[in-house]
């Protein structure tokens, strides 16, 4: 989907604003501490249902308000008649409204399936440098939007893995635990089988894009599913089983699984630089917004946050050739024109933002 429409109000520094962005470049200009930022935290939310700078949603809502709102209108396609609206208000307190096409919904995990985005940031190198989370979600991401049984396998998984970590310290012996190791054992697999399918794919399109965006590396990807899989996992949480008590949760399984990346043989974030890891995250996030496009019928929206950062001339001039490339709906924010003069075509629109007002140029 392509947001065609988006309204804020009372968001950050912003009281009040509507856009109409293109379905390809977006670009938002405007000074340190203008609002660029918050006009992607905005869809971000429109999209997760969450912001990417905070937990609370108090800090978000603008001072001396009660409630921010936001609406967009989004389409599937270029042309497209359909035109699904989101409409999201949520108080200082944290209640949440959510309207999908008008009507009422329950779920905010609704809006990933709506709206998927990528989002690139300063700190997105974290995905490389930090624990494997990021990374795990990052392949949920991927395998959410292609696998239609993702979801409810992976609530249950957690449902059964908070019951067996319950089990665990409660000091129970292992028969009590038998009849959910089972379960959780089947549920473990499928999940870590839908992962390594959608990384098989997938990793062949990474490793192109890193081989334009840093050809100076040998890149090798790995996915690790948690536990040895050669072993039945039913198996190696009864042997375990010990251990797990000792430690009070389960040290096995897919939710300890991980994707590692080496560059000539060494972890990536151990050899490369800060602008060479972003690079690395673009190349990986790009992949899957461009992964998603050719396996389903959905288009991924990005944010780029900073998109100069760390970049020279000739590394933005690649990452804006693949944005403009992938055709996807993007917006990247920036202090100056000159930063994202790649980015300019006939069809980009370009966005001012000066003390929460923003406009189009
Ligand atoms: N809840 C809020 N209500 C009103 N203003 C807020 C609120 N939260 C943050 N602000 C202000 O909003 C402004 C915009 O912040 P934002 O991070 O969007 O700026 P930016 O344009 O991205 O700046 P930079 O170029 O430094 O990244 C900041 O000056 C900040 O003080
Ligand atoms: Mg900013």
């Amino acid at each position: 989907m392509a947001l065609v429409k988006l309204n804020l109000s009372d968001f950050r520094n912003i009281k009040n604003a509507s856009i109409q962005p293109a379905a390809g470049i977006n670009i938002i200009l405007g000074e340190n501490g203008s609002g660029k930022s918050s006009v992607l935290e905005a869809i971000h939310y429109l999209g997760l249902g969450r912001s990417f700078r905070t937990h609370l949603t108090s800090r978000v809502v603008q001072h001396g308000e009660k409630d921010f709102t936001l609406f967009s209108q989004c389409q599937q396609f270029l042309n497209d008649e359909q035109i699904t609206t989101i409409g999201l208000k949520k108080s200082k307190n944290s209640d949440t409204e959510l309207k999908i096409a008008g009507q009422k919904a329950e779920r905010l995990a609704e809006l990933p399936g709506i709206l998927p985005l990528q989002l690139i940031h300063p700190e997105s190198f974290t995905l490389l440098s930090s624990g494997p989370k990021l990374r795990r979600q990052f392949v949920d991401w991927g395998v959410f939007h292609v696998e239609p049984e993702f979801f409810a396998t992976w609530a249950k998984l957690t449902r059964l893995l908070k019951q067996r970590n319950a089990i665990l310290k409660s000091g129970k012996r292992y028969a009590e635990l038998a009849y959910w190791d089972k379960e959780f054992a089947v549920q473990g697999t499928i999940i870590a089988q839908m992962r390594r399918r959608y990384l098989e794919q997938l990793n062949p399109i990474i490793k192109s894009a890193l081989a334009d965006f840093l050809p100076e590396y040998d890149f090798d990807i790995r996915y690790h599913p948690g536990w040895d899989s050669d072993i039945e996992l039913t198996e190696l949480l009864k042997q375990n089983f010990m251990r797990d008590q000792q430690l009070g949760y389960t040290s096995l399984g897919p939710q300890k699984a991980d994707i590692r990346i080496r560059a000539n043989g060494v972890p990536a974030h151990d050899i490369l630089s800060r602008g060479q890891l972003k690079l690395a995250v673009c190349a990986m996030r790009l992949s899957q917004g461009l992964f998603l496009s050719q396996h389903s019928n959905k288009r991924c929206t990005f944010l780029i946050d900073d998109f100069s950062s760390e970049l020279d001339v000739s590394k933005r001039k690649l990452l804006a050739q693949y944005l403009i490339e992938s055709k996807a709906q993007v917006f990247v924010t920036a202090i100056e024109k000159s930063q994202v003069a790649a980015l300019l075509t006939e069809s980009c629109k370009m966005f001012h933002v000066e003390h929460g007002k923003l406009t189009e140029f």
